[in-house]
């Protein structure tokens, strides 16, 4: 189904994992109108389609993306950015999509392009990647989150340190901070660990890797006392689930844990 799209791929490496790869070499995948609308397309229907289970989204060993499409923000004045809501449609459907995705960062990721890294469940990276929010240098600041989600990751002074020069980091830092779940040696590496790990998350309950990626998010938003009751309301849930007897029953007589 790649053939509909022009700035991705689409692919399903294993059974149940989806993959999206940025492509759009020549700009190093800077992240145009056009190739959000298509990244928003493929995560819609990966997200609705039963035999995916999990998402990897990645870009080439070069760049995951350099930024929002310069280019195409040049010329743009306040009045435009604000009546075409400039850069709505990062948030319109991202957040709504209930399967994890993880990022596999490879390159440089700058601006838009660490941020729309930030939007995933999960980031992977390998050691050759490179994260900035650059903004500043262009006279701008993030747009699409970077200033939330970086400072909630890695704190105040050192996302200050970050937003305020745009200087970068590199993907051993990113792992150090904990912006990164994992750093691997290589991009490709790198591809083949998230592809696992979404087989991985893909072989467990729906149910309860829905319910699992809900309640985590909500600790982003909720204060401690009612995520925490918010977790237990969904627990409760779960009990109304088949996965739950099965997966229950089969804990008692298969030494699963042990299995990795
Ligand atoms: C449009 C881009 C681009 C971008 C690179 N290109 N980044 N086009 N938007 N963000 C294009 C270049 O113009 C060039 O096209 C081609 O990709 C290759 O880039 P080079 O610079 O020749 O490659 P290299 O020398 O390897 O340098 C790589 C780089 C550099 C260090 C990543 O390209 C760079 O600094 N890019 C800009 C990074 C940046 O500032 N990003 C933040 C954007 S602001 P041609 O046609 O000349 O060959 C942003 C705002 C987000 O993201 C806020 C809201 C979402």
């Amino acid at each position: 189904t790649s053939a509909r799209y022009e700035n991705i791929l689409v692919d399903s490496p294993k059974p149940g994992v989806g993959l999206i790869t940025l492509n759009r070499p020549r700009a190093l995948n800077a992240l145009s109108s056009a190739l959000f609308a298509e990244l928003n397309n493929a995560l819609t229907e990966f997200d609705h389609d039963s035999t995916t289970g999990a998402i990897v989204l990645t870009g080439s060993e070069k760049a995951f993306a350099a930024g929002a499409d310069i280019k195409e923000m040049k010329d743009l004045t306040f009045s435009d950015v604000t009546n075409i809501n400039f850069i709505a449609s990062w948030s319109s459907t991202i957040p709504h999509i209930r399967k994890p995705i993880i990022a596999a960062v490879n390159g440089h990721a700058h601006g838009g392009g660490c941020e729309l890294a930030l939007m995933a469940d999960i980031l992977y990276c390998s050691s050759s990647a490179s994260f900035s929010q650059p903004e500043i240098k262009l006279g701008i600041i993030p747009g699409a989150g970077g200033s939330q989600r970086l400072t909630n990751i890695v704190g105040k002074s050192r996302a200050m340190d970050l937003i305020l020069t745009g200087r970068s980091f590199s993907g051993v830092e990113a792992e150090r901070w904990g912006v990164a779940a994992r750093c691997f040696e290589s991009a490709e590496e790198c591809v083949n660990g998230a592809v696992d790990t979404a087989g991985k998350m893909a072989g467990m309950s729906r149910v309860a890797v829905r319910a699992a990626k809900e309640v985590v998010n909500k600790s982003q938003d909720l204060g401690l006392r009612e995520g925490v009751e918010y977790e237990r309301k969904t627990f409760h849930g779960l009990f109304g689930s088949k996965d739950q007897k099965i997966g229950t029953l089969l804990a008692l007589t298969w030494p699963y844990t042990q299995a990795d």
